[in-house]
């Protein structure tokens, strides 16, 4: 009966995850489980963690993320653990590290992952057994990138793929969902994906639903043609079956501020007939490569990284270019292979998002880039300082339900994103008066305040303001369909 705990978290208030109300209770831990929630008043552990006046959650879980080769080459992920982040979900936009193995550079935007040394993973079984023998701090989930396949398997991006080379993506990406990929991830709006009609997506789309899988894309048009994607999106939807999300939504270009109300209200209507979700990180600005092609529609663009002249990230496009007394889209070709941040969404499109009830917050952070845009460190600390204390855009409690079971829900990630006996003790340990982002365009690996210690599967991975080095977290598999028996 008084058996010791391995982790009693004493006097907090638990938000656990559902949006229920807070409520003070105590939270003990079995090995990697959450054993108690409630008044463990005589209860005894290993180890006691005095959590008075701060809220106890559950770790949060991230579904719009680049992390794949960070899994690797960052194992600590201070990144995502300073924010109370847990779990990612890897492989979105269409660009997974696997299953792909090139002898040159890939092309844009799979090399924001890495250099072609780290596409070296054929299958995802590859990948996943690379992930399972050096675990990372946090857990995983992995999509199949549809660029990831396209590279793979075609000689020619700028055409919709043969009857032929439909067939081997459909092998690799029966390939990744059997080894445990919960998904397909399209990145329609890039070049190596742009020429795919939406009947090469709906081929490979088929896969999904039998599998329990999801579809996430970055879609064709995020601007003048959003309607017409979101159109798409839910077409391939329908016609595969298969539960849709739409990866950061948002609408671009000044031309376009306001129109998150038509949007919102096209997927509020079609949430009625289909399965439709989505994922917003809390900026007004984009991330990925650079492309003279968005110049006119942003009101600032900042280079994150070129291979060519490294000493420029972080500065202003314009400045460079007119520093090389070059035109912008001059400056954009000798900087590229480059990344950049664009400044093109209107504030009061991202809160309409945002506060939207079936939107969850997920960071699209960019792990590898010299000078990456701040919501890579400050996406989560940023929605429930800034957007839900401060803001009051929802309570605290609606915060930590769209980073916990709503994006668990949604990618099925069972046993995790809820704070009750059973589910795995992933936990983040907050100060609900001072948490927020420190992350800004000007120093953007800048951590938290206020994530005050972080478990992940039972083992501290963030606490006193740094990393502990434990590499607790475990790739996680797509649950079979036995769900359904
Ligand atoms: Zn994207
Ligand atoms: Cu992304």
């Amino acid at each position: 009966m008084n058996q010791p705990y391995d982790l009693l978290v004493r006097g907090g208030t638990v938000h656990d995850g559902t949006g229920a109300a807070p409520r003070r209770a105590d939270v003990a831990v079995t090995g990697d489980r959450i054993a108690a929630v409630g008044d463990l008043a005589t209860a005894t552990a290993r180890s006691v963690v005095d959590a008075t006046g701060k809220a106890v959650a559950p770790g949060f879980i991230d579904v719009h993320t680049h992390d794949d080769r960070a899994l690797l080459s960052n194992p600590d992920m201070a990144m995502k653990t300073s924010q109370g982040v847990t779990t990612v979900v890897v492989g979105n936009c269409g660009v997974s590290l696997s299953p792909l193995s090139i002898d040159r550079r890939p092309p844009p935007p799979l090399d924001l992952l890495g250099d072609r040394e780290w596409y070296r993973f054929p299958r995802m079984a590859d990948y996943m057994a690379a992930v399972d023998a050096a675990p990372a701090a946090v857990n995983a989930a992995c999509l199949v990138g549809h660029s990831t396949l396209r590279v793979g398997v075609m000689d020619d991006l700028m055409r919709g793929a043969t009857a032929s080379e439909i067939g081997r993506m459909r092998e690799r990406l029966a390939e990744g969902l059997e080894a445990g990929a919960i998904g397909l991830s399209t990145g329609l709006f890039y070049r190596p994906a742009n020429a795919a009609p939406t009947e090469e997506v709906i081929a490979l789309a088929g896969l999904l639903a039998p599998a329990g899988a999801l579809y996430t894309t970055h879609m064709r048009d995020e601007a003048d043609d959003v309607m017409k994607s979101l159109e798409e999106t839910f077409r391939i939807g329908r016609e595969a079956g298969v539960r849709a999300i739409v990866s950061h939504h948002k609408v671009t270009g000044t031309a376009n501020f306001g129109r998150s109300r038509e949007t919102l209200a096209l997927i509020e209507r079609t949430r009625a007939g289909q399965d439709i979700g989505l994922d917003c990180y809390p900026y007004i600005a984009a991330s990925t490569v650079l492309d003279g092609n968005r110049l006119d529609r942003c009101s600032r663009i900042m280079v994150t990284w070129s291979t060519k002249h490294p000493e420029v990230s972080g500065r202003d496009l314009a400045d460079i270019a007119a520093e090389w007394g070059i035109s912008q889209l001059d400056a954009v070709d000798r900087l590229n292979p480059a990344g950049a941040i664009y400044f093109m969404m209107d504030e009061p499109d991202v809160r309409r998002i945002l506060g939207y009830p079936h939107t969850i917050v997920a960071s699209d952070g960019l792990p590898h880039d010299a000078h990456p845009h701040p919501r890579l460190w400050g996406t989560f600390p940023r929605v429930l300082g800034h957007y839900a204390r401060d803001v009051g855009l929802f309570p605290m409690e609606e915060a930590v339900r769209r980073m916990t079971s709503l994006p668990a829900e949604r990618f099925r990630l069972a046993g995790r994103g809820t704070l009750a006996p059973g589910f795995h003790a992933d936990i983040t340990i907050f100060d609900p008066a001072t948490v927020i982002d420190s992350a800004t365009f000007a120093a953007p690996a800048t951590p938290a305040r206020g994530i005050e210690r972080v478990y992940v599967n039972g083992r501290a991975v963030w606490q006193d303001g740094a990393v502990t080095g434990a590499h607790p977290g475990r790739l996680l598999r797509r649950q079979a369909l036995q769900a359904a028996a």
